[in-house]
C-alpha cells in the first residue's frame, strides 16, 4: 500500500491521539478490509461473466495459497499470491464473448485478442492502490518456464514467482483430476517450473482424494 494513500484512507476517521501502533494496526485492518472487498468484488464481476469455475477457482486459490507458503514466499508475497490466484484471468472482461465462448478453435486472430487478458488485467488492477505488485504477477501468469509464454518471453526466474505459481494451479482449471496430473507432468520444467509443481502434485493428490470422497463426488471432477 503506497505511502501516500493511507492518509487519504484514513481521513476524518477519528483516529487523532489515538497511540502509534493502535492506529497502524487499525489502517491496517482497514486496508485488509479493503483488499478482501476488492478481490471479492472483482470476483464476482468473473462469475457474471462466467469466467470463474466455481467452487474450483477457489480451491485451486487455495492451493495455490499452500504452495506460497511451502515455498517459503513471505506475507506480501502471500498477499499478492492471493489476489493473482483469484483474479489472474479478470482481463478476459475485455475479451468478446464470442471469442471467450466459442466452441470450435480460436482463429490466429482470434487468438491474439484471447492472448491480450493478461495486459488488460494488469491495466486494471494496476490501477488500484496496493495492488500494483499484484498485478505484474498478473500480468506473466501465461508466461511459460523455457521461454515460449507470453506476454513478454520472460523464462525460469525471470518470471516472478506468484506468476510461476498461478500458471501451475490454472492449467488445472477445468480438467479432470487424472489429465491436470498428467499435464502437469508432462510439462514439468518446460511449461511449468518443476519445483512448483513438486510442490503442489506433493499436497493435492492425497487431499482431492479426501475431500471428494467425503463429498461423495467423482475426484474425477475435482479440478
Ligand atoms: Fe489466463
Amino acid at each position: 500500500m503506497s505511502d501516500e494513500w493511507i492518509p487519504a484512507f484514513n481521513a476524518g476517521s477519528g483516529l487523532r491521539g489515538v497511540p502509534e501502533s493502535l492506529r497502524i494496526k487499525q489502517v491496517e485492518e482497514q486496508v485488509s478490509a479493503l483488499r478482501s472487498s476488492v478481490i471479492c468484488a472483482f470476483n464476482q464481476l468473473l462469475d457474471l461473466k462466467d469466467l470463474n469455475t466455481g467452487v474450483h477457482s477457489t480451491r485451486l486459490a487455495e492451493w495455490g495459497m499452500r504452495i506460497g507458503q511451502e515455498l517459503g514466499l513471505n506475507e506480501a508475497e502471500l498477499q499478492n499470491l492471493e489476489v493473482a490466484a483469484l483474479l489472474h484471468d479478470i482481463g478476459k472482461v475485455g475479451v468478446p464473448d464470442s471469442i471467450l465462448k466459442k466452441p470450435a478453435k480460436l482463429d490466429e486472430e482470434e487468438y491474439a485478442l484471447m492472448k491480450k487478458h493478461p495486459e488488460y488485467g494488469w491495466a486494471v488492477l494496476r490501477m488500484l492502490p496496493g495492488f500494483e505488485r499484484a498485478a505484474l504477477d498478473i500480468l506473466h501468469h501465461h508466461e511459460s518456464y523455457d521461454g515460449k509464454g507470453y506476454p513478454a518471453g520472460l523464462k525460469e526466474t525471470e518470471i516472478p514467482i506468484v506468476s510461476r505459481i498461478v500458471t501451475v494451479i490454472d492449467a488445472c482449471k477445468g480438467l479432470p483430476h487424472e489429465e491436470a496430473v498428467r499435464r502437469l507432468i508432462q510439462s514439468s520444467g518446460t511449461q511449468f517450473d518443476s519445483a512448483v509443481v513438486k510442490c503442489f502434485l506433493s499436497f493435492a493428490q492425497a487431499e482431492m482424494a479426501t475431500v471428494f470422497a467425503a463429498a461423495g463426488t467423482s475426484v474425477s471432477s475435482a479440478l
